[in-house]
């Protein structure tokens, strides 16, 4: 049966000229059949680059919404139309406005992971794998943040200069790794290296041996010498570093990491998409055009 329904969404795809993305965090079965798999920056450019006039975005919302902010003409669908981001849905525009007044004189960065009204009063986007990069390049000494107060905390640690102003957001996943979760998996793996996402909380980040986006953590244990690695992000990612990495072992700390909304993507309602055209990303063109500065600004300055 699963077989069968690979077969024919592969066949739909080719008939339809249908571009399918997917994050690191999407089930294995859905990354083994995407044109491209990668992070957050990776996709957003491949949706933008593409030749294709359809993209079925395996991930979730803000992802397909991004895509569809930069490329308009394009047909974003996504095969869950309730997978969402928790994190993302804890800055809304009217608190970011509010924010702003307080601090006219800041430069307004929100993590990709916001809703496109949010990126729509921002003044740059951007990814865990682009962040330092962009803030480099952004003059101003007082930065707002949003809306990952950990991620925001990590990058400000490379700024001693500037004044961050943090969200209070933060990713349910990430943040409940804790401090026993790694000295337990570091206490069966005694020579492990702890390679963790920014989302994780400080205390963690500075028990790591490597932060970085889930392409940063992919290519640091592929290339690194070592052969035990205890991963601090979503456990999606493990299908990658094993494909990557047969002979060598990743350990998830504490019982699971698992983003229930990136499992929301199945075989079947990826199939009946692609059959339907179903879940089209249909964004206010106002807000859209707004919010495309801020995206255009990481493809700018994050290059
Ligand atoms: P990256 O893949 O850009 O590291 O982002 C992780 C994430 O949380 C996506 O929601
Ligand atoms: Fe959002 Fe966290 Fe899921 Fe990423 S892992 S999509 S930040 S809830």
């Amino acid at each position: 049966m699963g077989e069968n329904l690979i077969e024919k969404i592969l066949k739909l795809k080719k008939e339809k000229n249908i571009i399918i993305l997917a994050h690191y965090y999407q089930p294995a079965e859905i990354q083994d059949l995407a044109d491209f798999v990668g992070d957050s920056y990776y996709l957003s450019e491949i949706a933008r680059e593409c030749k294709e006039e359809i993209i079925v975005f395996c991930g979730v919302k803000f992802m397909g919404e991004s895509a569809k902010v930069l490329s308009p003409n394009k047909t974003v669908l996504m095969p869950c139309e309730d997978a969402g981001c928790t994190m993302a849905d804890m800055a809304s525009s009217k608190a970011v406005v509010e924010l702003k007044e307080k601090y006219p004189n800041a430069y307004v960065v929100c993590y990709i992971n916001s809703t496109y009204d949010v990126k729509a009063h921002c003044d740059v986007t951007v990814t865990s794998s682009s962040a330092l990069k962009i803030l480099k390049n952004v003059p101003n000494e007082q930065i707002i943040f949003l809306p990952d107060r950990n991620l925001g905390g990590y990058i400000s640690e490379f700024f001693p200069g500037k004044e961050f102003i943090l969200w209070d957001g933060f990713c349910r996943c990430h943040n409940k790794i804790s401090r026993e979760d790694i000295l337990k998996a570091k206490e069966e793996y005694k020579d492990a290296k702890v390679l963790v996402h920014p989302e994780c909380p400080k205390e963690i980040r500075y028990m790591a041996d490597y932060i970085g986006s889930t392409s940063g953590i992919i290519d640091y244990a592929t290339n690194d010498s070592c052969n035990e690695f205890i991963i601090g992000t979503e456990e999606g990612i493990l299908h990658e570093l094993k494909n990557k990495n047969p002979n060598k072992k990743f350990i998830i700390p504490g019982d699971r990491i698992c983003c229930q909304d990136m499992k929301k993507t199945t075989l079947g309602n990826l199939y009946d998409t692609l059959l339907n055209m179903k879940n089209e990303i249909i964004l206010n063109e106002d807000i859209r055009k707004k919010a495309l500065r801020s995206l255009e600004n990481m493809h700018k300055l994050g290059k």
